[in-house]
């Protein structure tokens, strides 16, 4: 399963992507706002971080100005996605640029059947939300099954983006599924570290390496 994380955090991104994690990285409107800094700039620069597909999304609501945006926003560089929502003119719009070769990553997908809709518009990834589907008493998990489940049963080659990623066990449902692709924000990545007998086993191993007295450089 390849690894994005869902961030504008440049420092986060380079620490990550250093350390081998990351294929990707998922921006939108919200992480924009919270970085603070300019929308075409940041997305330049993780860009410049990141080999794998760096998802910029359209605020624009209709097809002819999503169209407009992602015209700027393809132009940043060669691996800009272009995130589009889960609407008829996304739709429309992922299209249009999946036809002349443009990545596409279609957002805020709740349901399986929209999930169905953007891989016949010819997507390259699909963005199932599955912590706000459980914030609201769902299961969003059960929801990357039955996407897996449909683009199986079809060979559609649009790739399942399990997207508002929240804790490490999402992560774990998402990899026993055969999800894709993953996104999180960097604290769920690191917090994939953590294990109670790792940092024991540690503690002891030092309590007895320093009874022995030795150093090894
Ligand atoms: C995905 O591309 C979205 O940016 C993201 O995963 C949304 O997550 P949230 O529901 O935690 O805001």
């Amino acid at each position: 399963m390849k690894f994005f994380a869902d961030t504008a955090d440049t420092k986060d991104i380079a620490e990550l992507f250093a350390m081998g994690l990351l294929d990707g990285v998922t921006t939108n409107p919200s992480l924009i706002a919270k970085s603070g800094r300019k929308f075409v700039e940041v997305v330049k620069e993780i860009c410049g971080i990141v080999d794998g597909p760096v998802s910029a999304e359209v605020v624009a609501t209709d097809h002819a100005d999503m169209m407009r945006e992602a015209e700027v926003l393809r132009k940043i560089a060669d691996n800009v996605c272009i995130k589009v929502p889960l609407t008829i003119d996304g739709l429309k719009t992922c299209k249009a640029l999946s036809n002349d070769g443009t990545m596409v990553n279609v957002t805020l997908c709740f349901s399986a059947n929209q999930a169905l809709l953007a891989a016949k518009a010819g997507a390259s990834f699909i963005s199932p939300f599955v912590g706000r589907l459980d914030d609201i008493g769902y299961d969003g998990m059960e929801l990357i099954s039955d996407v897996r489940l449909i683009y199986d049963n079809y060979a559609f080659s649009t790739e399942i983006l399990v997207a508002s990623v929240r804790h490490p066990v999402h992560v774990l449902k998402a990899a026993r599924i055969g999800a894709d692709v993953m996104t999180a924000p960097p604290a769920v990545i690191k917090a994939l570290f953590n294990h109670p007998l790792t940092d024991k086993g540690l503690a002891g191993f030092a309590a007895d390496w320093a009874k022995t007295g030795q150093s090894i450089v």
